[in-house]
C-alpha cells in the first residue's frame, strides 16, 4: 500500500502518531531528498506531499491512504472515504473582518478575500448572500488592510494573526482537524490491509 502524508504544518504530529503505531519514523525523517520512503516491515510506501496534492493522489488511486486537513478536504475533496478524525491540527474556518466594523451593515455586495474560494462560496450560498470572492494565495489578512476586501474567510488557530492585524472573527464556519482518508477502490480491493492499518492508527491514537 501507499500512504500520502501532508508536509508542513501537520507533518510533526503525523510523525508522532505514526511512531505510536510502531512505524519507524526515523526512516521518514532521514529521507533526505527522497520522495518515496519504503517501509518494508509494513509493506508500505510513504510519500510526503502538499495538502491539495494528497487529495489528488488519493482520488486518482495513486495512493491508498492519506493524512490531510479537513480544510483541504472541504476545499478540494470530492470522492474518497474519510475514515478517522486524527484529533490534531485543530483550528477552524472563520469569517473575519476589521475590528468593530459591522460586516452585515449596508446594501452593497461585499468582497471576500480567501485562499478557500469553494468554502467561502458555499458559506455565503448557505446564507443566500451575494458576495464577490477574491482569491488570495497567502497572508489573506492583508487584503482587508489594503482595502481589497471587506472580510476574509480563513483558518484561525490561536487568533494571533487576526489580533495583530486589527481583525476579529465575525462568525465561525467549521471546525478543522487532520483526517485519515482512503481511496474508494482500495477500500474494496484491499479491504483487509486498509482496515488493519486503520485499526493500527486507532490504537496509536489511544496509546
Ligand atoms: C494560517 C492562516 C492564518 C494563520 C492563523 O496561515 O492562513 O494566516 O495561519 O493562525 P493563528 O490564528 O494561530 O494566528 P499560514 O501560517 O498557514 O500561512 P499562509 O497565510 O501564508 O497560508
Amino acid at each position: 500500500m501507499r500512504i500520502a502524508l501532508t508536509k508542513g504544518r501537520l507533518e510533526g504530529k503525523t510523525m508522532e502518531l505514526l511512531e505510536r503505531t510502531g512505524v519507524d519514523v526515523d526512516a521518514i525523517r532521514n529521507k533526505g531528498r527522497r520522495l518515496v520512503i519504503r517501509l518494508e516491515e509494513l509493506n508500505l510506501d510513504v510519500v510526503l506531499a502538499k495538502a491539495a496534492d494528497v487529495i489528488t493522489y488519493i482520488e486518482r488511486g495513486a495512493c491508498d491512504l492519506g493524512v490531510v486537513g479537513k480544510d483541504t478536504i472541504m476545499e478540494y475533496g470530492q470522492s474518497f472515504y474519510e475514515v478517522l478524525d486524527l484529533g490534531f491540527g485543530k483550528c477552524r474556518f472563520a469569517l473575519a473582518g476589521p475590528r468593530g466594523v459591522d460586516f452585515y451593515s449596508g446594501h452593497g455586495v461585499k468582497t471576500i478575500a480567501t485562499k478557500y474560494s469553494n468554502v467561502a462560496r458555499a458559506f455565503f450560498e448557505g446564507k443566500n448572500m451575494d458576495v464577490e470572492i477574491v482569491h488570495i494565495d497567502g497572508s489573506v489578512e492583508l487584503a482587508p488592510i489594503l482595502g481589497v476586501a471587506d472580510a476574509i474567510v480563513d483558518i484561525v488557530e490561536t487568533g494571533t494573526t487576526l489580533k495583530e492585524n486589527g481583525l476579529e472573527v465575525i462568525e465561525d464556519i467549521a471546525p478543522i482537524s487532520a483526517r485519515l482518508i482512503v481511496n474508494t477502490v482500495s477500500m474494496k480491493l484491499r479491504k483487509a490491509e486498509v482496515m488493519s492499518f486503520i485499526e493500527r492508527v486507532r490504537r496509536g491514537m489511544q496509546a
